[in-house]
């Protein structure tokens, strides 16, 4: 981070470097707090309510209280983007139970931390959408509770430096011989012209996976919300990834066997190009 950036804390734009947080936080000790990444189009939030839903339904699940309500929540995201003239990017949004004695039960009385931070991006790497990715299969070794975004990640981060290590773009995790997502994306693969993802059991509810079901059924394509299992989903037509950060990304290859024709399938780049049709509108200054 440049020295100009500015930091949201706890209802304060601080500089970076004076941006400080207890090392009692129980974000820190027990990864006891949850987060979100929105995308910034044109300064805009793209798919702001879901994202401020998913955030509130986290916090409750967690009995952790939103210091902010839900529009000033809005308004501060929107803020440190323009903050740091971030006008294409994303903002990072952590809320933790705040800093307390370390023990393991919910401590009373405390105040939440609140951090925001907003970072410059283009989005994926253009070659990338256009040549498609390859993947690594990893088990998926996470616990019981992935419907809540917690900064509990590590799991994640151990399946995706795998994928990095073998020069891969994404590990997709598999659960009881089943596709479930990939380590920081959904997981879609297309038989027969059917769309096929894992059912909302166990796994993230994101944004993207959302919006991109709605928009392929409203565009005439069939989407079923069904687990996929692994030997099945290798044999697909098409395998593509979601996300807010990595938008609507072909496969070309899992474990290093080309999968479909080896080439981005023709339903993966109409999802693109809704997403990209929608991401416009947004940026233009239309429905966030
Ligand atoms: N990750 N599945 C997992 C496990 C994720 O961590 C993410 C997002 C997604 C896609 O969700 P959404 O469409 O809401 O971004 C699916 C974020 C981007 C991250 O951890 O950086």
């Amino acid at each position: 981070m440049a020295e100009r950036d500015r930091v949201y804390l706890n209802g304060e734009l601080v500089p970076y470097d004076e941006a400080k947080i207890s090392v009692e936080d129980r974000g820190f000790n027990f990864a006891d707090g949850i987060y979100e990444v929105v995308r910034i189009a044109g300064g805009r939030p793209f798919r702001i309510d879901a994202h401020l839903d998913r955030f509130q339904g986290g916090a409750r699940a967690l009995e952790i209280e939103l210091p902010l309500t839900r529009d000033a929540v809005r308004e501060a995201i929107i803020e440190v983007a323009s903050a740091n003239r971030v006008d294409e990017g994303t903002v990072y949004v952590q809320l933790t139970r705040g800093a307390a004695p370390r023990y393991h039960a919910f401590p009373r009385g405390v105040t939440p931390t609140l951090v925001m931070l907003a970072r410059p991006s283009a989005g994926p790497d253009p070659e990338a959408l256009e040549r498609g990715v390859a993947l690594v299969t990893a088990p998926d070794l996470r616990w019981g509770y992935c419907e809540i975004k917690t900064i509990g990640l590590l799991p994640n981060v151990i399946a995706y430096q795998h994928a990095r290590s073998e020069n891969c773009h994404e590990a997709l995790l598999v659960r009881d011989g089943v596709v479930t997502e990939g380590a920081h994306s959904s997981a879609f693969c297309v038989q027969d012209g059917v769309v096929y993802t894992h059912p909302i059991d166990n796994i993230l509810p994101s944004i993207t996976r959302r919006y991109l079901i709605e928009s392929l059924r409203a565009d005439g394509v069939e989407v079923r919300e069904e687990g996929v299992r692994l030997e099945d989903f290798r044999g697909a037509d098409e395998i593509f990834l979601t996300g807010t950060t990595t938008e609507i990304m072909g496969v070309v290859s899992i474990d290093g066997t080309p999968v479909g024709s080896g080439e981005v399938g023709p339903v993966t780049r109409r999802g693109l190009e809704l997403y990209r049709r929608d991401l416009e509108a947004t940026r233009a200054g239309g429905a966030e």
